[in-house]
């Protein structure tokens, strides 16, 4: 039974990355679910348009931000919105990776609030904020806005920027906005699931 669900994933994504994420989606059985389908089509967006990103839509997103689960519900994260022309030219300051977006989530987290694995001592606040992200970016995708995890950013320079951030890592930038620019090739590009997932 196992097997057969794995052969029938693994051939689903087999056609998935034959047709690069396009709509041959809704030709295959089992019919995937809405979420399958907007995990498919999300590509990082490295180029907006012009066209501000409604004030409901950014609420909606923090929303969404908001209910991602943590680890013992300790909630070790922050957002920040920075939309202001002074904001986004301090966010310059640490990054060139903002694509001209008018809008970008800032996102944090503090250790020493975060859950801690008794056994090893591993902190759980960066993936407690990955999976916040990973919200802002899915949430994004469904409204139909672009979105791009951007790791690359030097810490000190923006904690110099914005003092405001002292006491918080920030884990990653999300400039967000109305696409203008189409997927790279790393978008199509995926492990198998044979590769990917197995069997223990
Ligand atoms: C942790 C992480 C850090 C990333 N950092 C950057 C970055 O600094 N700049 C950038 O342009 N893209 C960045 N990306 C986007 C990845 O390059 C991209 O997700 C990957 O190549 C797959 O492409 P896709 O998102 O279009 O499917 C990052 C993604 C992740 C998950």
């Amino acid at each position: 039974m196992k097997t057969k669900l794995i052969d029938k994933l693994s051939d689903i994504s087999r056609i998935h990355r034959r047709a690069a994420f396009t709509d041959v989606l809704k030709h295959t059985a089992p019919k995937p679910s809405a979420f399958l389908n907007l995990a498919a089509e999300r590509y990082s967006c490295r180029g907006f348009d012009a066209r501000p990103v409604p004030e409901e839509m950014v609420e909606s997103i923090l929303e969404a931000a908001r209910l991602a689960p943590t680890a013992v519900n300790r909630q070790p994260v922050h957002v920040w919105v920075a939309r202001s022309a002074e904001a986004l030219e301090k966010l310059g300051t640490a990054t060139p990776y903002i694509y001209g977006a008018g809008l970008v989530f800032v996102v944090g987290c503090k250790p020493a609030d975060a859950w801690v694995r008794k056994y090893d001592g591993k902190n759980g606040a960066e993936v407690d904020a990955a999976i916040v992200g990973t919200h802002i970016m899915m949430e994004a995708a469904d409204l139909g806005l672009g979105s791009v995890w951007v790791g690359s950013f030097d810490p000190a320079a923006l904690a110099s920027a914005f003092p405001e951030l002292a006491d918080w890592d920030v884990v990653a930038l999300f400039p967000v906005g109305w696409p203008a620019a189409e997927p790279s090739s790393n978008h199509a590009s995926r492990k198998s699931l044979e590769e990917f997932a197995s069997e223990l």
